[in-house]
């Protein structure tokens, strides 16, 4: 049997894959600093002084300034102006914050882009973007590399030696917003230098790219070009775009590592380095910037997009936005923040509702169950212009009155306070929690090459890894979220949704892992393709075949308003979006199996014993996701190990010796914890959006 002396083993692990980095810069004692962000240059000299005491009197311990501010800091090209910027950092420390100072990338100026218009990236209409907005240059221009490091190096040269200087955010959420991508002439060019990169010779390439096809084939590299619908009758080559999407992503990593090496050089040691991602913003691999101090993350739950659970869901959001959020920077290298939080009301949602009262804090609390390092408001002003107008900040829009998400931020900074006092540094994970943690095998080619190629319209991958997520969380597992750069040998379970791309290196990975005693989860679609996005020249799925223990046939849909039935254990499910049929091989077990259709009678889940661990395969995919958390749980349960039955919307997470708990259910519920146990926050019932704390 896998020994589940997980903790141990899981800090190697990672040890090895660069986990654990960022720690040195945080105390662990501290919990979770919380901090605000404000914009110096965006108000008078004569009422920074009392905003930073404000601040301070609230609660917050740091603050956070000019990621977009180069217009100030380099009003004329080659001419820095930083007085402004030292009088801030000076007015802060006096209130004993510390300050996060970004680099002001995402708004060049407007004289730089006047003057060198190829700095701006291009839009796939082949619109060659103005001055007015941020996020519009391109990460390829060299131009704007070069203006970059520049005014980074002056930071570096004034603010690195700095001790009131906590850390940097470099850029601000690295993306291009909607455009998405940058078509520009600079983006071409580094487009196939990228691809004369990667496949040195074009009849690699043309191979790669299956380029007989329809008679793509190219002779010279100067005819590659990026793919865009825009430019192309219908149906693009899937491996080229591809191709794109990693070149793209790799683009914007290797723009923010060129800013941290510019930084490293400067700074002080303890002085850490990160940005700020969007959580669910594809066009960017997070991943790949794994090798910042820290990777930190943003997010606004309530906006118009979440329903969340029960009627007022929609106040509080998905109960597991933020879990999954936290456990998928966190996992990149060992630390996470939230670095952009909700203050209350937004003003660019779908449509932008109050928050329930409450949620703020329980949002915060539920970072805090997360492992975030740190976590800071967006914003403390409410702005009086400019495009955000009537988004709520820390204190309303006469400067001084502390707003509803003001004052349950305030709240929190003094909670943390008082936790601090009941942590203890000895505290070890519970045995039994810690022999449920999973973990959920991810890469951005997978969603890539399934969200353009999805066969149904109605199947989305990130809907689908969500569903197990969700499931393993309303069972209270710890989840972290890898990728194959990273050790999933010492998890008890592995987690691997729609794994669409891979090689036989990686099924070689999960079957020692299996035989070694772990438990693999494979699902729908895994396996389909090589690297490259092409299917295999042999049965469908044929790499994982053998592990598996099955043929799969073929695969099927419905219409939306269609939906057939999948039986296990005596139960129906429904499903529409996808259905992998399969035929078991002799001595494999038949969990699930088709109960209608042509196929009824054939098989749609198969689990079988490999050495010392188990492979389980969910060849369909529901809307609901009661089938995939049933599946998970019969599988935890033959394998002995213990989960919780949480009731719906609620968040339970262990951390540091605290247990926190965080109510997104529309009702009351209750916890079912023993009479006696020793509330720090909160009690057995939670209200909506109320949280609970306590020690074991
Ligand atoms: C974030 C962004 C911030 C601000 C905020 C408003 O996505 O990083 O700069 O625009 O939204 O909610």
């Amino acid at each position: 049997m896998l020994k589940y002396i997980l903790l141990t083993f899981s800090l190697l692990a990672f040890a090895n894959s660069g986990f654990g980095q960022g720690q040195k810069f945080f105390k662990d004692e501290d919990l979770m600093p919380v901090g605000v962000y404000y914009y110096p240059e965006a108000w008078p000299k004569s009422q920074w002084e009392r905003d930073f005491k404000k601040m301070a009197d609230m609660g917050f311990e740091f603050t956070h300034f000019a990621e977009f501010a180069w217009a100030f800091m380099e009003p004329e090209e080659g001419k820095y102006n930083f007085g402004w910027l030292d009088t801030a950092i000076a007015m802060a420390a006096k209130q004993n914050l510390k300050v996060i100072l970004c680099t002001p990338t995402p708004t060049p100026p407007a004289w730089m882009i006047t003057k060198y218009p190829d700095i701006a990236m291009t839009n796939r209409e082949g619109v060659q973007l103005k001055h007015g907005t941020r996020a519009h240059a391109s990460w390829s221009s060299e131009k704007y590399r070069e203006f970059t490091t520049k005014i980074v190096a002056e930071l570096g040269k004034r603010y690195g030696q700095d001790k009131r200087i906590w850390g940097w955010q470099l850029d601000n959420e690295p993306s291009h917003y909607n455009p998405e991508y940058d078509y520009s002439a600079s983006a071409q060019a580094a487009y196939r230098l990228w691809l004369k990169d990667k496949y040195k010779e074009l009849k690699t390439l043309n191979m790669a790219w299956g380029t007989s096809f329809w008679s793509q084939v190219y002779s010279d590299w100067a005819q590659i070009r990026i793919p865009n619908e825009k430019e192309l009758v219908h149906g693009f080559n899937p491996h080229q775009m591809l191709d794109f999407k990693r070149f793209q992503a790799d683009e914007c990593a290797s723009f923010l590592r060129m800013q941290q090496a510019t930084l490293r050089k400067a700074v002080l040691p303890s002085q850490w380095i990160t940005s700020n991602f969007m959580g669910y913003h594809y066009p960017v691999d997070q991943r790949r910037s794994r090798d910042l101090d820290i990777v930190t993350y943003t997010t606004y739950p309530v906006a118009g997009y979440a329903q969340g659970v029960g009627e007022q869901g929609f106040r509080m959001s998905n109960p597991f936005m933020i879990p999954w959020l936290s456990d998928f920077f966190r996992s990149i290298n060992g630390s996470t923040g939230v670095m952009e939080l909700q203050p209350g009301q937004v003003n660019w949602g779908r449509y932008n509702s109050q928050p329930m009262p409450g949620a703020v804090r329980m949002w915060l609390m539920s970072a805090f169950a997360g492992g975030c390092k740190f976590a800071c408001a967006y914003r403390f002003r409410q702005p009086l212009s400019g495009s955000e107008l009537y988004h709520y900040g820390m204190v309303g829009p006469d400067g001084v009155t502390a707003s509803t998400g003001g004052l349950e931020y305030s709240q929190v900074c003094k909670e943390i306070k008082q936790l601090r006092k009941d942590f203890d540094p000895r505290a070890k994970m519970p045995d039994a929690y810690a022999k449920r943690k999973v973990a959920l095998l991810y890469n951005s080619d997978n969603i890539w090459d399934v969200e353009f190629a999805k066969q149904s319209y109605q199947f989305s991958i990130n809907g689908h890894i969500q569903r197990y997520y969700t499931a393993l969380k309303q069972m209270g597992c710890p989840v972290d979220v890898l990728d194959e750069t990273q050790d999933f040998s010492a998890y008890p379970t592995l987690v691997a949704p729609a794994y669409q791309l891979l090689d036989k290196n990686l099924v070689d990975r999960w079957k020692t892992y299996v035989e070694a005693g772990g438990n693999l989860v494979l699902t729908c679609r895994t396996a389909q393709k090589n690297r490259n996005g092409q299917l295999w020249e042999a049965k469908y799925q044929a790499p994982i075949l053998d592990l598996i223990g099955a043929e799969i046939n073929f695969f099927d849909m419905l219409p939306e308003n269609q939906f057939a039935k999948v039986k296990v254990d005596g139960t129906e499910y429904q499903w529409n979006n996808w259905a992998d049929v399969l035929t078991a091989k002799p001595g494999t077990e038949i969990w699930g199996t088709y109960a209608d259709q042509y196929y009824a009678g054939k098989q749609a889940i198969t689990h079988r014993k490999l050495g010392k661990g188990t492979v389980t395969y969910v060849g369909v995919d529901t809307d609901d996701g009661k089938l995939e958390k049933l599946i998970l749980a019969k599988l935890l349960k033959e394998r002995k190990i213990e989960t919780d039955e949480l009731p719906l919307g609620i968040y339970k997470e262990w951390r540091q010796g605290f247990w926190i708990a965080c109510n997104y259910n529309s009702d009351p519920v209750s916890l079912g914890l023993a009479t006696n146990t020793k509330f720090i926050l909160g009690g057995n019932t939670l209200k909506p959006a109320e949280v609970a704390i306590w020690k074991q």
